[in-house]
């Protein structure tokens, strides 16, 4: 049986100088080592690790080496966006081993993994906390998916196209989420988008396909489906997806797995040494 393909999704990283906590209380340095420790544990390993955006928290070359520092333990490769807390000329210049669809603007990028192709496309808006996917971007994801349509594919982007009910994070989603719905509507063989910015584990549908957002390393935007707190965060358990494409009839199928970062107790056998359940 062929293997399945594994993308692990990390997502909202918001590295800032060292010593520096984010709000003057998440250290999310810490918190991107423990989740860099937890994803080097996996086994079997994944392919490849997307990053899908805010990486830096006030984007700056210091937040951006420190950044780096931070990932040069991971032994997989990634491909990373930008959110709206990166810039994108700062995070092209600390990448400079990645291949962008563009040597300019926007940082669009597809990665193909064995039979499964990895698309990321960079949905930040210069200046603004909302999101976009500028002409220039739909028009190369429009054709970069036309260059097949039997191989499956993953969009990963930052802003979300849908409405979580966190009124917040809403207002500042992606704002054209319909021209990416018809553009995905030509291209049947995307079988997944996933998003981050909301710092929390949620599934939907979208355009017919099955959708998440991922939960982040560090501190999670609070569950506030009727807006009776200030825009606040609550320090949860932290997490992130893994995304496992199993080849099949048709575009095979994917599962995601929501991984716990951190130690902990375990695998303990369910079974003695003479098959019988303890
Ligand atoms: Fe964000």
């Amino acid at each position: 049986m062929t293997p399945p393909v594994i993308i692990a999704h990390i997502s909202d990283l918001h590295i800032k100088a060292p010593g520096a906590l984010a709000y003057g209380k998440v250290d999310t340095a810490a918190a991107l080592t423990r989740c860099v420790e937890t994803l080097n544990a996996l086994s079997p390993r994944p392919d490849m690790v997307v990053i899908s955006g805010d990486l830096a928290d006030t984007p700056s070359r210091t937040e951006y080496a420190h950044l780096n520092e931070l990932l040069a333990p991971l032994a997989l490769p990634f491909v990373a966006v930008p959110g709206n807390h990166d810039d994108r000329t700062l995070m092209r210049a600390a990448l400079p081993g990645h291949s962008f669809a563009a040597p300019g603007g926007p940082l669009n990028a597809l990665r193909p993994v064995r039979d499964l192709d990895v698309v990321a496309v960079d949905s930040s808006v210069p200046g603004h906390s909302y999101g976009l996917l500028g002409d220039d971007t739909l028009a190369w994801l429009d054709g970069a998916l036309g260059a097949s349509s039997t191989q499956p594919a993953m969009l990963f982007l930052h802003h979300p196209p849908f409405v979580t009910g966190i009124g917040h994070m809403d207002a500042q989603n992606l704002r054209n989420a319909d021209r990416l719905a018809a553009l995905l509507d030509r291209h049947p063989r995307v079988r997944l988008i996933a998003a981050g910015h909301v710092h929390r584990a949620t599934l939907t549908t979208f355009a017919g396909r099955q959708t998440t957002i991922c939960p982040a390393p560090n501190h999670a935007v609070a569950l506030d489906l009727d807006a009776h707190w200030p825009p606040s965060f609550v320090i949860e358990p932290p997490a992130f997806h893994l995304h496992v494409w199993f080849p099949g009839s048709g575009f095979g199928h994917i599962v995601t797995h929501t991984v716990p970062i951190g130690h902990f107790d375990g695998p303990h056998p369910f079974f003695g040494t003479d098959g019988k359940l303890l």
